[in-house]
């Protein structure tokens, strides 16, 4: 068997091997609540996510080579750096010399966009402050994606049903064929409602209930199930979408 299969093979054994996922499951339920997804930074800004996530960001984005990603939700900026930062080794092995990154959030705060602005990887963001569902900013982001080549779409802003289902019908066509939709912070769905006391979102409310209800009627999608069952502890369980067609 070569390595590949090999690693295929366990990934697969993974999805039904229960002990291990509810025990993934525990460890993601007792992290949360530690607030474990805001103790990283990338390149120096603060990246709220799991490092496991990250990894599965670096592989799809080796992978896909994407002239743009776009980003709902910039918050310190960490996950534009970081997508920035990919496509820049990106392009220093070849790839699209000029991807680009475009981060879309209702509220850039001073100090973080300073912060971004000041940064080498910056040369490749483009930042529009705006709520990503409203009429104008979805304008704008089809005129920048109108003619790129392969676009990966990143949803991590606001996490209701609602909010989120809209930006999928607003972004998830920008997915070209082979690349990824991914919605972040569908773990939501699998904590406790104790655990969002001050938020909109919580189980039965969230983004994967908003994945759900788009896959319904976009077959043109499916759930990548290898990268859950490879990262195991991850904020988006179902939430790596791939467009197939
Ligand atoms: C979880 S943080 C983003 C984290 C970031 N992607 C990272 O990995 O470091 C969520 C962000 O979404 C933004 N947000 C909330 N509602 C939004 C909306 N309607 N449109 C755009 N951004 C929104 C918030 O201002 C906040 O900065």
């Amino acid at each position: 068997m070569t390595f590949e299969a090999e690693v295929a093979q366990r990934i697969s054994n993974n999805g039904t091997n229960s002990a291990l996922n509810r025990d993934a499951q525990s460890l993601m339920t007792s992290s949360m609540k530690a607030g474990y997804s805001y103790n990283f930074s990338w390149m120096g800004r603060p990246i709220i996510q799991y490092p496991q996530d990250m990894i599965a960001m670096q592989e799809i984005i080796w992978r896909v080579q994407p002239d743009l990603i776009l980003e709902t939700g910039i918050a310190h900026g960490g996950s534009l750096i970081f997508s920035a930062a990919m496509l820049e080794l990106n392009a220093a092995c070849g790839g699209p010399a000029d991807a680009m990154v475009l981060g879309l959030d209702i509220d850039i705060r001073a100090h973080n966009r300073k912060a971004i602005e000041a940064h080498p990887m910056y040369k490749r963001i483009t930042m529009i402050e705006g709520s990503s569902v409203s009429a104008e900013v979805i304008a704008q982001v089809q005129q920048i994606a109108a003619g790129k080549k392969s676009v990966l779409v990143c949803l991590d802003s606001n996490h209701t049903h609602a909010h989120v289902l809209a930006e999928l019908q607003a972004y998830a066509p920008l997915a070209t064929v082979g690349s990824y939709c991914v919605v972040f912070d569908t773990i939501v769905e699998h904590l406790p409602k104790e655990m969002f006391p001050d938020r909109p979102w919580g189980p039965g409310d969230n983004p994967k209930t908003a994945v759900h209800e788009y896959l319904k009627t976009h077959p043109e999608f499916e759930i990548d199930h290898t990268i859950d069952n490879k990262l195991l502890v991850s904020v988006a369980p179902d939430g790596y979408l791939r467009r197939v067609k």
